[in-house]
C-alpha cells in the first residue's frame, strides 16, 4: 500500500492522462504520444464521461475530441510535476555554500581519516540523527550485500559512498574532480519534508514526498559542524550557547524563527522549535506554516533563501520590524538579492508538484471504521471540530488564522509570525506524522490529548467513548 503512493497514478493529473491516453500508447511514451493520439478517437475522458452521464436525460450525448490547448495544457502539467519532484528532492538552490563552505559540515562527515574532522560520520550514526536512504539510488549489487548484512555501516567511507550514489535523501554531497573526495555538502527540501517506507531496514527504502521526517535530528546535525561562525555571528552569541539551543530541539524538530528573532526557548523553559509539518494535503490550502506566514510560493522562497542558505531572491518588508524580528530586521532578510538567482525561476514548479502530493489514506487496520462513523458526527457536531476544520481540506477555505486565545493555549509562538496567529492545522494524513505530537511544538503527544485539550477549552462534555470515536475518526483521515 505504501508503495503505491509513490505511483504517479495516484496523482490526479497523471489520472487524467491515463484514462484519456493509455490506450494508444505504453506509459513511459504518453506525453509523446498525447498529440498523435489526440485526434484519432472519440473516447471520453473521465471528467467528459461524467458530465455526459450527468446529461444522459437530455440531448443525446455529444463528446468534444480533445481541443489542441488541452492537450498543450496537459503536457505543460506533466512537465511542470517532473520538473517540480526533481526540484523538491535534488536542488540545493547553492546552498552548499554554506552547509559545506561555512559550517564545513563535509569535514565532519568525513572524520580525520578521510581528510576532514573528527570521528567521522558512519552511515550507523546518520541513519540514527534521522537521515534516510533512498533505495532506488541504491544498485541491485548493493543492496544484495545490504540484505547480507555486508555492507559496513560503521564506516564513514561508506557514508562517502553513499552520497556518491546520491542516495542520502535531502544531503547532497559535492565531490573534487576526480570525483573520489568529497569537497562540500547542500541539502535539499526533501531532507525535513520527505523519509522513506524502511522496506529495506530502517532508514532505507522508497521515498515518502510530503511526509514531514520526525526522526530527522537537525539540530544534532549541525551541531556535528567544526565551525558555527556564521551562526554565532548571527546571533551574537557564544558557541558554546548555539550548541545548546541546537541541541535542545530534539528529532523532528526545527526553529525557522530562531535565525529572525534569536528567542531560543519559550517563558516555561522549553525549546521554541518547532515540528517539521507535513509537505502534503495543502491544495487549497490559503495560509501555511504553523503561524500562517504566507501561502506555499511565499514560504518556499523564504526556507530557499533564509533557512537553507541557497542564492536567490526573497522580498517581504514585515521582516523590517525591529521589534519582532530584531535580527532580520538589522540583517535586511527581507530584502535579498543574490549575484545569481538560482531560486526564483524553481518556484513555479515547485509550488505545483507540492499541489500535488495529496495526503497518504491510512491503511484501513490502522483504525476502527464503526468508531470513525461515530467520530465522523462528533467532529461535525457535539465537537465542533468543523466550524474550524472544514472538510474536506480540514482548514477553513479563506483566511484561516486564530488567535492563541481562541484555541485556548498560549501566544508564544503566534507572536513570532506576522499575524501574530495560529493557522487552522490542515488534518489529511495525520496518521502518517503521530510522531513527535502534535500542535505546533508537539505539546501534545497523542490525539487523545488533543481531543482532552478541546473539551476542557470549549466545555464540549465529550464522554470516554466519545472521545475514543473522535480519536478513530482523525485516525482515519
Ligand atoms: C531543516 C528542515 C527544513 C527544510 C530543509 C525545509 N523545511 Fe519546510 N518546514 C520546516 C519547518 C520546521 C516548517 C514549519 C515552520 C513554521 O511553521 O515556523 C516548515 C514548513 C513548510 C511548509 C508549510 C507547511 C504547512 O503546513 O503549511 C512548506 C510548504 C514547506 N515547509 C516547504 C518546504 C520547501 C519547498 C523546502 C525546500 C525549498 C523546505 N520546506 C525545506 C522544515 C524544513
Ligand atoms: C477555533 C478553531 C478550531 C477549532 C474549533 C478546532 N481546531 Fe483544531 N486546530 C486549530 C488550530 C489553529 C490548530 C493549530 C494549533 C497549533 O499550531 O499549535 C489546530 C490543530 C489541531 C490538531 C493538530 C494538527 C497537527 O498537525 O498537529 C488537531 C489534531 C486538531 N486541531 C483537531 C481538532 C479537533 C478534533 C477539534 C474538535 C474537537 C478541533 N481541532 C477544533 C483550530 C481549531
Amino acid at each position: 500500500m505504501r508503495r503505491s503512493l509513490l505511483d504517479a497514478s495516484r496523482l490526479g493529473l497523471a489520472r487524467v492522462n491515463i484514462a484519456s491516453h493509455v490506450w494508444c500508447a505504453p506509459a513511459a511514451l504518453l506525453m509523446l504520444a498525447a498529440l498523435g493520439c489526440a485526434g484519432e478517437t472519440d473516447t471520453p475522458t473521465a471528467a467528459e464521461s461524467t458530465s455526459a452521464l450527468a446529461n444522459e436525460n437530455k440531448a443525446p450525448p455529444h463528446v468534444p475530441k480533445p481541443r489542441a490547448d488541452d492537450t498543450a495544457v496537459q503536457q505543460a502539467a506533466n512537465a511542470m510535476l517532473e520538473e517540480g519532484r526533481r526540484t523538491f528532492r535534488h536542488d540545493t538552490f547553492g546552498d552548499e555554500q554554506f552547509w559545506g563552505g561555512k559550517l564545513r559540515l563535509h569535514e565532519a562527515i568525513l572524520g580525520t581519516a578521510l581528510g576532514g574532522v573528527g570521528d567521522g560520520v558512519s552511515p550507523s550514526a546518520a541513519l540514527a540523527v534521522g537521515l534516510k536512504v533512498d533505495r532506488a539510488a541504491l544498485p541491485a549489487e548493493l543492496i544484495a550485500q545490504l540484505k547480507q548484512g555486508k555492507v559496513d555501516l560503521d564506516d564513514p567511507a561508506t557514508t562517502q559512498a553513499l552520497l556518491k550514489l546520491d542516495a542520502v535523501v535531502g544531503v547532497k554531497g559535492v565531490f573534487a574532480n576526480d570525483g573520489e573526495q568529497l569537497t562540500s555538502i547542500g541539502i535539499q527540501c526533501a531532507l525535513c519534508h520527505s523519509t522513506v517506507d524502511d522496506s529495506l531496514a530502517t532508514g532505507i527504502g522508497e521515498r515518502l514526498d510530503g511526509w514531514p521526517n520526525r526522526d530527522l535530528n537537525v539540530g544534532a546535525i549541525i551541531n556535528l559542524s567544526p565551525d558555527l561562525t556564521a551562526l554565532t555571528e548571527l546571533l551574537g552569541v557564544s558557541e558554546a550557547t548555539v550548541r545548546s539551543v541546537i541541541s535542545s530541539w530534539g528529532p523532528g524538530k526545527f526553529d525557522a524563527e530562531l535565525v529572525l528573532d534569536g528567542k531560543a526557548f519559550q517563558e516555561d523553559g522549553t525549546p521554541a522549535a518547532t515540528l517539521i509539518p507535513p509537505a502534503f494535503g495543502l491544495a487549497g490550502v490559503n495560509l501555511h506554516t504553523w503561524t500562517g506566514w504566507g501561502a506555499v510560493p511565499h514560504w518556499n522562497a523564504f526556507v530557499a533563501n533564509l533557512e537553507m542558505h541557497g542564492q536567490g531572491t526573497f522580498y517581504d518588508p514585515r521582516l523590517d520590524d525591529k521589534t519582532q524580528f530584531p535580527i532580520a530586521a538589522r540583517e535586511g532578510f527581507g530584502h535579498v538579492r543574490s549575484e545569481t538567482d538560482l531560486i526564483t525561476p524553481k518556484l513555479p514548479a515547485l509550488h505545483f508538484y507540492q499541489l500535488a502530493l495529496e495526503a497518504p489514506e491510512p491503511p484501513a487496520s490502522s483504525y476502527d471504521a464503526s468508531a470513525a462513523a461515530r467520530g465522523k458526527q462528533l467532529f461535525a457536531g457535539k465537537a465542533r471540530c468543523a466550524g474550524c476544520h472544514v472538510p474536506p481540506i480540514f482548514t477553513e477555505p479563506g483566511w484561516n488564522l486564530h488567535t492563541a486565545e481562541e484555541i485556548g493555549i498560549d501566544d508564544f509562538q503566534a507572536q513570532r509570525a506576522p499575524d501574530k496567529r495560529y493557522r487552522t492545522a490542515p488534518l489529511k494524513g495525520l496518521f502518517a506524522h503521530v510522531k513527535g505530537g502534535f500542535y505546533h511544538d508537539g505539546r501534545f503527544s497523542t490525539l487523545r490529548e488533543v481531543i482532552d485539550h478541546y473539551d476542557a477549552t470549549f466545555a464540549l462534555g465529550l464522554s470516554d467513548s466519545e472521545r475514543v470515536d473522535l480519536e478513530h475518526y482523525l485516525l482515519s483521515l
